[in-house]
């Protein structure tokens, strides 16, 4: 059972990913100071791996529009990166500034971009294309 999130696109290994993003933007929404550093470096991971996953079906379908969709990730990934020693030196109105922006950000990104990849990557694996079973078993024999 897939799990779900507020923005579902209808392509389940991204809208899982989604989903465990707005978990973890939650948290760092709601992060109490003393782990405003903690909650940031955790978003941060799980934007790499967000982003690397999109990238990485974006590359490997030949998605067309790519390139503008894959820039952003490294924009919004880039400014993650620069956001954490701020925070570490105590900086936390910028840390907060920056969950705000992601949280402002998302809703829009899903709806421009993921949602164009969603709709790809279900073609992909549903229409035209036969479906292709794989079966171990027919190896042992
Ligand atoms: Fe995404
Ligand atoms: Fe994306």
């Amino acid at each position: 059972m897939p799990v779900h999130g507020e923005i579902v696109l209808g392509f389940d290994p991204m809208d899982e990913v989604h989903a465990h993003f707005e978990i973890q933007l939650a948290t760092a929404l709601a992060c109490p100071d003393d782990r405003l550093l903690q909650c940031i470096g955790e978003l941060t991971e799980h934007l790499k791996h967000h982003f690397a996953a999109e990238d990485v079906w974006m590359r490997d379908s030949d998605f067309p529009p790519a390139q503008c969709h894959i820039d952003e990730h490294a924009a919004v990934l880039q400014s993650a990166q620069e956001v954490l020693p701020l925070v570490a030196q105590g900086r936390l109105s910028v840390g907060r500034a920056f969950v705000r922006e992601l949280a402002n950000w998302f809703p829009a990104h899903a709806d421009h971009l993921d949602s164009a990849l969603a709709a790809w990557m279900s073609k992909q694996r549903f229409g035209g294309k036969p479906v292709v079973i794989k079966r171990a078993a027919a190896h042992h024999h």
